[in-house]
């Protein structure tokens, strides 16, 4: 790790630029500063991002190590830097969801907020040109973007995931209301990847239910630097 060294660019996605390294199996991940919403329509900066991002990021994955639940996080070298495990993305972003919000509320009418008696758990197709689709078991299966078992594997570690970060969360007066995980494949099994952050999940305050994520960025509901702050003061900073 030492000797590990930051080599060409193999990638640079809307949140995160991942590099090379000299060592295979390792990528070396930068978190960004732009934010961008509704597949790219809408972009912006939102200050130190970046830098919040990578950290709460990093002490999520380690709690979900601690917690038995793998993946590919190796170690922060820096504030706007980790290394990570190298992974094949399998192209499905996998939501897991506590209350109703978003897109879901918006398709089935279910006023936000509204809780279910028990975890949603959706898939997306990860392809830009077709703004992330909703799909489901069977199109995953006839578009071959990963095979039954996979799905399995990756619904039953969403729901883990779900359950550790649900009760971490509370402790730190935070509603997990919903999130986003992607997968890949690594040396033949499947383990989770990119990132967990306000980026990818909606935090809501316990007590006055405020938005704590990109929904104020979505939304233009002010605050949004300010938001990520607190998330990594409750979590990281205390
Ligand atoms: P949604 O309600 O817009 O479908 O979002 C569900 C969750 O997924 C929410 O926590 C935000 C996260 N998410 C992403 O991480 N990336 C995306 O591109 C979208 C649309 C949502
Ligand atoms: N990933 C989405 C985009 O780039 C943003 C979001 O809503 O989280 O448009």
């Amino acid at each position: 790790m030492e000797n590990l060294k930051k080599l060409e660019k193999l990638y640079e996605g809307k949140a995160k630029k991942i590099y090379k390294t000299n060592d295979e199996d390792l990528l070396w991940v930068e978190y960004k500063d732009d934010a961008t919403a509704f597949n790219g329509l809408k972009k912006g900066t939102i200050v130190n991002k970046g830098v919040f991002n990578n950290l709460i990021s990093a002490h999520l994955f380690e709690l979900l190590n601690k917690n038995s639940i793998e993946n590919h996080f190796v170690k922060r070298i820096s504030d706007r830097e980790q290394i990570v495990k190298k992974l094949d993305i399998i192209p499905v972003e996998v939501i897991v969801r506590n209350l109703a919000a978003g897109s879901l509320s918006k398709r089935l009418n279910i006023e936000e907020g509204t809780s279910f008696k028990h975890p949603v758990v959706e898939y997306c197709y990860k392809s830009d040109e077709l703004s992330d689709p909703l799909i489901n078991e069977d199109h995953i299966s006839i578009l071959e973007l990963a095979t039954g078992e996979q799905v399995k594997e990756m619904r039953s570690i969403a729901l883990k995931v779900n359950e550790v970060l649900k009760k971490y969360l509370e402790k730190k007066n935070i509603i997990l209301v919903d999130f986003k995980l992607e997968f890949g494949m690594h040396k033949g099994k499947v383990m989770l990847g990119d990132e967990i952050s306000p980026d990818t999940c909606r935090f809501w305050d316990a007590e006055t239910k405020k938005k704590l994520d990109k929904d104020r960025f979505r939304r233009d509901l002010g605050g949004v630097e300010a938001a990520y702050e607190e998330v990594y003061k409750r979590l990281v900073g205390s």
